[in-house]
């Protein structure tokens, strides 16, 4: 049975203050949450974070690690660094490092094998963009993301493994897709685990939709079969957002 995962990506929102005083307040209002919680900080926020949510449900989560543990590599940071403070996920592959910042499939592959060896869940994002939806290639991007994103991750492995199908165009955008757009995307990722590993892979692959999910839509997306959860941006920001869809009731 998969559980469900609610994660809260932060982006580039909030200074270690504000970062530390909102973490407390989830961590008193979410402690009992039904489902699996985490927060991804800024990187300069995340000590701070970490020091609030220690003996707390909520897990700690970065938004991106370089693919090399040490070096000369100015601006970035290790996985090293990210295990000292408690982090136990990364988010890998978002679509703005995708896009904006011209991170590559090989690239991305690197990163989450580099995380599962140090232990950390990789939650590795897939999604096609506007163009590439309206040119009926939906299937075909994200079926590349994940065979290439997972390349040389054994089948043992992937219990560390969170998958995020965050379709670009629904990203800060206010469109969501609907839940059974979703779903079928959904379905094609699910399958492709299948081809790629096995049916019991498959089966036990948490699969998280991203994009424009409020606490409105939330619920409805999550009673799909094949969406176990959300990665959620904007409305990771306020309690009064990120409680309800945190708590969502599949009814
Ligand atoms: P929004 O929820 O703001 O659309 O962002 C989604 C996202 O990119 C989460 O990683």
């Amino acid at each position: 049975m998969r559980r469900p995962y609610i994660a809260g990506n932060w982006k580039m929102h909030k200074t270690c203050a504000e970062a530390a005083a909102f973490a407390a307040l989830l961590r008193d209002a979410l402690d009992d949450a039904p489902h699996t919680v985490m927060v991804a900080p800024p990187f300069t926020a995340l000590a701070a974070v970490s020091e609030v949510l220690k003996g707390s449900a909520i897990l700690l989560g970065a938004q991106n690690m370089a693919a090399e543990e040490t070096g000369a590599h100015t601006g970035e940071v290790s996985v090293l660094m990210l295990e000292e403070l408690g982090v136990s996920a990364v988010i890998l592959g978002h679509s703005e490092r995708r896009h904006t910042y011209g991170e590559t499939d090989e690239l991305i592959n690197a990163k989450v094998k580099l995380a599962l060896a140090h232990g950390l869940t990789a939650i590795l994002c897939i999604g096609e963009t506007l163009d590439e939806r309206e040119a009926g290639l939906v299937t075909a991007v994200v079926e590349r993301q994940l065979e290439k994103g997972l390349q040389g991750v054994r089948e043992a492995q992937l219990n560390g493994v969170v998958i995020a199908y965050e379709p670009v165009w629904a990203i800060g955008t206010g469109r969501t897709a609907t839940p059974d757009d979703a779903d079928s995307v959904h379905r094609v990722v699910r399958n492709k685990i299948a081809a790629l590993y096995s049916k019991r892979a498959a089966d036990d692959m948490v699969i998280q939709y991203g994009g424009s999910v409020k606490p409105d839509n939330a619920a409805g997306l999550m009673a799909k079969p094949n969406i176990d959860g959300a990665l959620v941006g904007g409305a990771s920001l306020k309690p009064e957002s990120f409680i309800p869809i945190a708590r969502f009731d599949r009814g």
